[in-house]
């Protein structure tokens, strides 16, 4: 059976926020550039980007890994960089000898990369505060919708030569992208077309449901592309898929849950009241055999009808519409367009 994960996927689409990084970068008074975004939106992929990236014009290259358990340790997250002998109670020592192994080539410093910087101890927050003030370093940090930042987070995220990205999903055509990344050949343009309704172009999404269509033998090459079976579409659900609607949840107002709530409930008794008159529909263009919702599953043409992610049992009932919607894209970007979409 094929695998994925092997190896880096190329990076799809994100040519907008590169440039912007290219040109903080280039910017005497650039600090540093900030990603925010929500989980699997591809934070760290940019990130590790940005890193390869700064490291081939001639900048040293380094990371700050921020966790919960670090961010009770003085220096937690920066401990890695302190050359051995140095005291962590020698604040200006501690500076100093990180300072000290930061230059990089042709006068350039360091890009240093905090993953989760709301995360970071309040001690290293002032000393990159105090490398970044020396010109030493250029922050790159990613921060996930809904972490809270604290004033000393945010001076090193939005305080003055600090430059912000926030991430949305991909869109459809970039999502066909990534599953011909992933899937290492051609991809049905109806099977990208389900795998966007279903994902909403969050990458993540899209590898976990890649990932469970391999593993129950619904996605299939015929030797030309690749298919996913209409009929086994429940089964692309995995527990992390699922963990990640959930966190998606919590990080929702109750408000707006529940409005979400009261929509999905209505669609659904729509879905239910109207009949289901077996329309063929022609699913996006180019599309090879079934368009969406046709034929062998008996479902209606529609492409919201293909279903999304199954529940998993972790995740609370009243949640099960949310995530029934959630992988439905915004009024727009979904079945209207489905015809002018390209080959
Ligand atoms: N633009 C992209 N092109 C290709 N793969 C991507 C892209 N963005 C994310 N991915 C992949 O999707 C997955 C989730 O991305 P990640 O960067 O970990 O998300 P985040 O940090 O926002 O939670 C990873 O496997 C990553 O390699
Ligand atoms: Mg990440």
């Amino acid at each position: 059976m094929k695998k994925i994960g092997a190896g880096r996927q190329a990076l799809v689409g994100r040519t907008t926020e590169l440039r912007l990084y290219d040109e903080a970068l280039a910017d005497t008074e650039g600090r540093g550039f900030a990603i925010y975004g929500p989980p699997g939106v591809g934070k760290s992929r940019l990130a590790d980007e940005c890193l390869r990236i700064g490291a081939s014009r001639g900048w040293n290259a380094a990371r700050a890994t921020a966790t919960h358990g670090a961010s009770a340790v003085p220096f937690g997250a920066l401990a890695h960089l302190i050359p051995a002998g140095v005291t962590t109670d020698d604040v200006a020592a501690v500076f100093a000898g990180i300072a000290s192994g930061l230059d990089g080539r042709r006068g350039k410093g360091t890009v240093i990369l905090v993953e989760d910087i709301p995360l970071l101890d309040r001690s290293s927050l002032i000393i990159l505060q105090r490398l970044s003030d020396a010109g030493k370093i250029f922050l790159l940090s990613t921060t996930r919708d809904g972490q809270t930042e604290s004033p000393d987070a945010r001076a090193l995220t939005r305080g003055f030569g600090f430059r912000q990205v926030s991430l949305k999903n991909l869109d459809q055509e970039q999502t066909h992208y990534l599953l011909r990344s992933l899937l290492g050949g051609a991809v049905s343009r109806r099977t990208s077309y389900e795998m966007y309704l279903k994902s909403a172009g969050n990458p993540l999404f899209v590898r976990e449901l890649v990932i469970a269509a391999l593993d129950s033998q619904t996605m299939r090459n015929d030797g030309e592309v690749w298919e996913l079976t209409p009929a086994a579409e429940p089964d692309t659900t995995t527990p992390q898929l699922a963990d990640l609607v959930g966190t998606r949840l919590s990080a929702l107002s109750p408000p707006t849950r529940a409005l979400l709530e009261a929509v999905s409930l209505w669609r659904r008794r729509r879905r239910r009241q109207r009949p289901v008159r077996g329309r063929a529909g022609r699913g996006a263009a180019g599309t090879r055999g079934r368009g969406p919702g046709t034929g062998r599953s008996g479902r209606a043409a529609h492409p919201r009808h293909s279903g999304a992610p199954r529940v998993r049992r972790g995740v609370a009932p009243e949640h099960a519409g949310f995530q029934k919607e959630a992988a439905v894209p915004e009024p727009g970007a979904g079945a209207g367009r489905t015809r002018s979409a390209t080959p």
